[in-house]
């Protein structure tokens, strides 16, 4: 019985630890950005003044701009976008790159990515956690799908002379986005120098630098 009791509980925790958005209660909850009660996610719309138009996103034919600092722009359709995904536990992103453009090491904390290069040729990588640190990478070519797991860091990078086009699928309505260098040299307000220096093992110079372009 409390052998029972015990593999319950596990399973519980299991699952709870293994999931990543909660699944669905009903058969859709399209979200109410303008209701005032916060909840973990978003309030649900009253079913009877849902339209198709709720689970709909126009736009992702259109290239986003590149002309910034690392070449490459994500449009992204997450919750925000479009209001039908609450609660469904996923979304997607349409990323362009300039040649030779970067997505920046960044990480979803909530989500893992499936991307799908359908245009050009992107080499790309994920990092795993401490235990190793070790740097999976990969030359994508036009159709090739590659997976990044759920909260590591990656990066995606335009190898060649002309645009390149991915579109990526996350596991979350809400993936959310860190991307490293802003997080750790941009903060607001600034990690202290003298962190940032112990924690890289350069000086505290290097650091000041490094965060005055953010
Ligand atoms: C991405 O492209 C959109 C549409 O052109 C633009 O409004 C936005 O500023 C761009 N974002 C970045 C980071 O360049």
């Amino acid at each position: 019985m409390s052998h029972l009791l015990l593999s319950g509980l596990l399973l519980v925790t299991f699952s709870l630890a293994l999931a990543s958005d909660p699944s669905p209660l009903q058969d859709f909850c399209v979200a109410d950005p303008n209701s005032p009660v916060l909840v973990n996610g978003v309030v649900c719309k009253d079913p009877k003044l849902v339209k198709a138009d709720d689970f709909l996103f126009k736009g992702l034919n259109v290239m986003g701009n590149t002309m910034n600092a690392v070449g490459s722009n994500v449009t992204a359709v997450t919750v925000a976008e479009l209001p039908g995904l609450n609660t469904l536990g996923i979304s997607m992103a349409r990323i362009d790159f300039a040649p030779w453009g970067i997505n920046p090491p960044h990480t979803h904390p909530r989500a893992t990515e499936i991307l799908n290069v359908i245009e050009g040729s992107i080499l790309v990588g994920f990092v795993t956690s401490n235990l190793e640190n070790r740097l999976f990478t990969k030359l994508l070519q036009k159709g090739d799908v590659f997976v990044f797991p759920e909260g590591l860091i990656h990066f995606q990078k335009n190898v060649g002379n002309g645009y390149a086009i991915a579109i990526a699928a996350l596991s979350s309505q809400n993936p959310g986005v860190i991307t490293i260098a802003n997080a750790v040299f941009g903060s607001n307000p600034d990690i202290d120098a003298d962190i940032l220096a112990k924690a890289f093992q350069v000086d505290v110079k290097v650091v000041k630098e490094i965060q005055s372009k953010f």
